[in-house]
């Protein structure tokens, strides 16, 4: 069997990125929907029919162990699907998110002063702040949707004044607010943490998923030997398109490295 790697596009290869560099034995597909993305502007009943159609492809396609790499259909569906669509149709299936992972590293690190930026889906769910206080109840959090940062990084003509000014209008309070973290919870946006984090200052630790991801998914491994040995081993991976629109081979290159 194969581990499945679904996002709504090609963002999500920042986090295939960090699982073949932590755990490159195994085999992997990867879905983008690409075709439909961006899901952040969706609503929450849109994303949830798009990611049950992910799980079904990654099915067929052996995976037995699906990752949700995206941030809003994790946000808005991963319950929704290990709740209701899994047992009905999958049982043997195991899907899991980022929203976890993430939130457990920030309870290990202690933080206290949480900011958390996203879609505007991943934002309105509340999600993560859901899941935050259920580790850390007394920390103090505060979210912001950036959803100019999605187009502004898969445009090809990328330039430092505009990021500047889209990074003020998102960043700007959330400086003010003298958090010790800022989680970027967004596919995409690693792409331009250095950005971030030069914007935020030495005080405020930026932190990407892909490595939280692949960290965690090593521990869910390493306590269920019973999955991690049906997992095929030959280093194959598969990458799955829903267009092969001629933006695709710029951005694989752009988020896989
Ligand atoms: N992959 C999405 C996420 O991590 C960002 C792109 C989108 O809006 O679909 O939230």
């Amino acid at each position: 069997m194969n581990i499945g790697v679904f996002d709504s596009g090609l963002g999500g290869l920042t986090i295939l990125k960090a699982l073949l560099k932590e755990l490159p034995e195994y085999n992997y597909i990867y879905l983008g929907d690409n075709a439909r993305v961006p899901y952040g502007n969706r609503s929450a009943e849109t994303i949830y029919e798009f990611t049950k159609q992910a799980v079904d492809f990654l099915v067929k396609k052996n995976c037995r162990l699906i990752i949700i790499a995206c941030n809003t259909s994790t946000a808005t569906s991963l319950r929704r699907v290990q709740r209701e669509y899994l047992p009905k149709f999958y049982p043997e299936i195991k899907v899991l998110g980022v929203i976890k992972p993430a939130v457990e590293k920030l309870f290990e690190r202690k933080f206290a002063r949480i900011g958390v930026i996203g879609t505007r889906a991943t934002i309105n769910s509340k999600a993560y702040v859901k899941e935050i206080k259920k580790l850390l109840p007394n920390s103090i959090i505060y979210q912001q949707a950036c959803p100019l940062l999605v187009p502004y990084i898969e445009d090809s003509g990328r330039n430092k004044k505009t990021l500047d000014s889209i990074l003020d209008e998102y960043l700007s309070s959330l400086k003010k607010r003298n958090i010790d973290a800022l989680l970027l919870a967004c596919t995409h946006y690693e792409i331009i943490a250095n950005e971030i984090k030069s914007y935020m200052g030495a005080k405020t630790n930026v932190l990407t998923e892909g490595i939280i991801v692949a960290e965690k998914l090593k521990d869910y491994l390493d306590r269920h030997p019973e999955i991690e040995k049906k997992i095929d081993k030959q280093k194959k991976v598969e990458y799955h398109f829903t267009d092969a629109n001629s933006d695709y081979k710029k951005l694989k290159e752009l988020f896989l490295g």
